[in-house]
């Protein structure tokens, strides 16, 4: 499996020709390596509707006739401009034709009237990732990791909209992924973040790795 950071929270996702976006937040994404006509996506996961995750969702889905998963609310916003989509909500797992889904929750505002934000974890069999979406720190974390061993977790670590880089070394540990990769982080000024401190402290405080991906680089795992 091979992930690739575009900036902020917008992440790229490969699995055996399977193209997956999360959160494809690319036209105003100061930290966009390339431009929304430049990506593939076979699916794309949105965690909620604030405008730096849905982004170019709609352009991107339509033209590349992808899948669009999220919540139901927010996916109801996507039908609506005519994009194919498929909804789920918290908690809840489908197995689609590349693996198994899992809605996590996300502790954090939807962006959309009486929806709400999510994660998503991605089982292909091969590997396990995953997205967080936005979120605080929360004790769900240690529930997931009950359920899913995760191979690689992005994990916002900006601070003010989400957890920050002290709160998420916590939330590394409660997740146990192999690999963190933070994301979230730097895009502006109220979410700048120390992140050599956070890869040091993940490194020393728990079993994870962390693995800093400047916008645009791939990582294989
Ligand atoms: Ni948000
Ligand atoms: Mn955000």
């Amino acid at each position: 499996m091979k992930v690739r950071f575009l900036g902020h929270s917008a992440v790229a996702l490969e699995d055996r020709g399977t193209r997956f976006l999360f959160d494809p937040f690319i036209t105003d994404n100061p930290a966009a390596p390339v431009k929304p006509s430049d990506l593939p996506a076979d699916y794309i996961f949105l965690s909620h509707a604030h405008f730096d995750h849905i982004g170019d969702t709609a352009d991107i889905a339509k033209r590349c006739d992808a899948t669009v998963i999220s919540t139901f609310e927010v996916t109801n916003l996507l039908a609506d401009q005519g994009v194919k989509t498929h909804a789920m909500n918290l908690g809840g797992t489908f197995r689609f034709p590349f693996g198994k889904v899992r809605c996590t929750i996300a502790f954090h505002s939807a962006g959309v009237a009486g929806g709400s934000a999510c994660g998503w974890v991605i089982n292909t069999g091969s590997k396990s990732f995953y997205h967080t979406g936005d979120t605080a720190l929360t004790a769900e974390f240690s529930v997931l990791a009950q359920v899913e061993s995760i191979d690689l977790v992005c994990l916002p670590i900006g601070g003010n909209f989400t957890m920050d880089a002290s709160d998420a070394v916590v939330a590394a540990d409660l997740i146990k992924a192999k690999t963190v990769v933070p994301i979230h982080y730097d895009t502006w000024p109220p979410i700048a973040a120390d992140v050599s401190t956070f890869k040091r402290e993940v490194e020393s405080r728990t079993q994870s790795k962390v693995v800093i991906l400047r916008s645009g680089e791939e990582y294989e795992f």
